[in-house]
């Protein structure tokens, strides 16, 4: 897979769901579906949306011992979603243990990301609460190392941190990039943003994009814009 926008379908239901993916007529948008939206409707969206014909990024953020993320991971890749991921504070026998449990019989896999630090915890939470003393750039490099030797694809991050990911874990090791807005002064609860061409220049392989599409006025050309200005 190649660099591409992901659109974050961030709604309560299926049929809203379902009505803003009828509005693109002409393409058919990488798609991710998260906790909220996969807790209302079960495996059925994964289904549906799949025979849409759209690539989906589930984003579930599995977080358990070994065992039960071995297990589920073989569910996950059962329902043929395409991009999948987990907490990398899990360690690296849970990490293992996904990658044993995401191979299909016939050999492929989904991709699996990880979440290396929440964008919501910031250096004092870290130390506060987590008692992480070490600095948030290197626990979110070493949570990406551990993520690499563990087998992963790659990583959630923000793109302001896609060149240091990749120099440290290699150019092939892939960084899907949310806090994407087309402008500064759009950037509501996100606390950093970067432009799609912004994070195009900084090497960000996918970019998740949810609010500024899913609540634009017209949400096909504000997809279009992100392609082209993302991808080109
Ligand atoms: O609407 P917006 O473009 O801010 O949506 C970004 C999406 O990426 C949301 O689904 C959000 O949960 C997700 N995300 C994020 N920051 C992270 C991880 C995931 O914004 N660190």
């Amino acid at each position: 897979m190649g660099k591409d926008v992901i659109v974050a379908c961030d709604f309560a239901t299926a049929e809203h769901t379902y009505a803003f993916l009828d509005k693109f007529t002409d393409e058919k948008p990488f798609v991710k579906i998260g906790m909220e939206l996969f807790f209302a409707t079960g495996p059925s969206i994964v289904r549906e949306i799949k025979a849409r014909g759209h690539k989906i990024f589930l984003d579930l953020k599995m977080h358990d011992i070994p065992n039960t993320v071995r297990s589920s991971a073989a569910v996950l890749a059962g329902l043929d979603v395409d991009i999948c991921n987990l907490h990398a504070a899990g360690g690296m026998d849970m990490m293992r243990g996904a990658m044993e449990g995401l191979v299909r019989p016939d050999g492929t896999r989904p991709l699996m990301i990880a979440v290396t630090q929440l964008t919501s915890i910031d250096q004092t939470r870290m130390q506060n609460e987590l008692l992480i003393a070490r600095p948030l750039d290197e626990v979110v490099l070493q949570y990406a190392a551990n993520a690499k030797a563990a087998g992963l694809d790659g990583v959630v991050c923000s793109p302001l941190e896609a060149g240091r990911v990749h120099d440290t874990c290699g150019a092939g090791f892939l960084t899907v990039t949310p806090g994407i807005r087309f402008s500064e002064a759009d950037r509501g609860d996100q606390q950093r943003v970067t432009t799609p061409a912004r994070a195009r220049e900084l090497g960000s392989d996918y970019i998740v994009v949810g609010r500024p599409i899913t609540k634009s006025g017209d949400p096909v050309a504000a997809y279009r814009r992100c392609m082209a200005d993302f991808v080109g």
